[in-house]
């Protein structure tokens, strides 16, 4: 460098956290329709369920009350029967299949009379978790905020007995999802087997739009989405009866990182009920936590030494080992040996695929470091693994996963997903999740 040229300005460098916060915000900004922020304005342009408990964070931190009220918003769509939908379809657009015409759930949701639809299945719990920790830094006194905290509890705790009553009917003691989509996990090889007796002869004829905004390579594939459309049609044609459609669905599948969150938002919400001076919820909701954690134990594969799925339908233990086995660290108490079993993968999977931690074992046969999610990283499943191992005192291993979880959005951007082997950006871009999570590791590195 020749000594006339002037020095880089360090703080306009894209990876320095002023510069990277500053981005973050801007992506969210983008997002935000108002009183609701969609995960992407072209691949996913209405409300997600999980999207927008996460996105709540990173809005917090720009205006805690459009935080707020972004849950607020989710739960006005809360069905009569409980049920929290995974997407709120706001406005028309026909960028995304299936929209609301597809599936045509009407009557149960609140607001399909004034013209606003939703799905007819749900995503992880994590409402609970977001809700405690948007209450941890505010000041639940303020009479504002008092009522709107107060009520999200109500729709928090009625989700979660809808899950009881409509997930696990039989009271095994865990929900299962009749849908991947209901996972947050489209096409983990999770569902390889049990998605080989969903029928496919009734599927009426579709388009799929997805690919036409990332590359096929990176997505699902055709054979995926045909399953994930049959079964849509035979919910549909139950009328989404929540009642019926456990029992009726070919696909039910007791997920552990599904169980994971549903545990950790019920203690969550336990605690912030108490805090609102709400003993039934505490009580409650404290109870089916600690019932559901014994459940966990069914799902424990000791040859692998992590959590796997259970498919309920041909009433079998798998062998595939995901991410979402990881996350009933969230549950576990660090005395648990298991819990340092799981710590000791979560290394392992980082020094095979050291960008964020990978969605399947790096080291097993089906890892596909591009496909979604069968191999890459989610900054969202990060923070919850960042959540459990700071909970459980391993603030070694959770910085290692901050570090690496910033270090691909400061190169490669915000993106939807990414390569666990190489670190660059896959599927969308300027995705609102991505950014919040990207200020919650910026929050949390301050405080390292
Ligand atoms: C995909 C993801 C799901 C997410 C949605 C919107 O379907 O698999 O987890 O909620 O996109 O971002």
């Amino acid at each position: 460098m020749s000594t006339n040229e002037p020095l880089p300005n360090m703080t306009d460098q894209p990876d320095n956290p002023a510069a990277l916060r500053r981005r973050a915000k801007q992506v969210l900004k983008d997002n935000d329709r108002g009183r609701y922020t969609v995960p992407n304005p072209t691949i996913y342009p209405f409300q997600w369920n999980w999207d927008s408990c996460f996105t709540a964070l990173g809005l917090h931190a720009i205006d805690p009350a459009r935080g707020w009220r972004e849950l607020v918003t989710l739960t006005e769509h809360q069905w009569v029967d409980g049920m929290i939908p995974h997407i709120v379809f706001h406005r028309d657009d026909d960028r995304y299949f299936p929209g609301p015409a597809i599936w045509a759930t009407g009557h149960q949701s609140p607001k399909a009379s004034l013209g606003v639809l939703t799905s007819g299945i749900t995503q992880p719990p994590v409402l609970g978790l977001v809700l405690e920790t948007l209450s941890n830094r505010s000041d639940l006194d303020d009479p504002t905020l008092r009522p709107i905290a107060r009520r999200l509890v109500a729709a928090a705790d009625r989700w979660h007995r809808w899950f009881v009553d409509h997930r696990d009917p039989d009271r095994q003691g865990l929900v299962a999802i009749i849908h991947p989509w209901e996972a947050g996990r489209d096409n983990a090889a999770d569902w390889d087997d049990a998605l080989q007796v969903v029928g496919t002869d009734q599927l009426l004829p579709y388009r799929r739009c997805d690919t036409e905004h990332a590359e096929a390579v990176e997505r699902p594939t055709d054979a995926d989405y045909d399953r994930f459309i049959s079964l849509l049609q035979t919910f549909r044609s139950r009328d989404w009866r929540q009642s019926e459609l456990h029992d009726a669905s070919p696909f039910r599948m007791v997920d552990p990182g599904f169980n994971a969150c549903l545990i950790a938002s019920d203690l969550a919400l336990g605690r912030v009920a108490a805090r609102l001076g709400d003993a039934d919820v505490a009580a409650r909701a404290t109870r089916r936590a600690r019932s559901k954690t014994a459940a966990l134990d069914r799902l424990w594969h000791p040859g692998l030494g992590q959590f796997v799925c259970w498919d309920r339908i041909v009433d079998r233990r798998s062998d595939n080992a995901s991410v979402a086995g990881l996350l009933p660290l969230l549950a576990l108490s660090a005395a648990d040996p298991r819990s340092a079993m799981l710590a000791t993968r979560i290394e392992r999977w980082m020094d095979v695929a050291p960008f964020g931690l990978a969605s399947q074992d790096p080291t097993s046969k089906v890892f596909d470091p591009v496909r979604y999610w069968r191999g890459p990283s989610w900054l969202v499943v990060n923070w919850l693994i960042v959540k459990s191992l700071l909970d459980q005192g391993r603030h070694d291993l959770a910085e290692r996963l901050i570090e690496s979880s910033l270090a691909l959005v400061a190169t490669s951007g915000f993106r939807e997903y990414f390569d666990p082997t190489t670190g660059d950006g896959l599927g969308g871009d300027g995705f609102s999740w991505t950014a919040a999570m990207t200020l919650e590791f910026l929050g949390l590195t301050r405080q390292c």
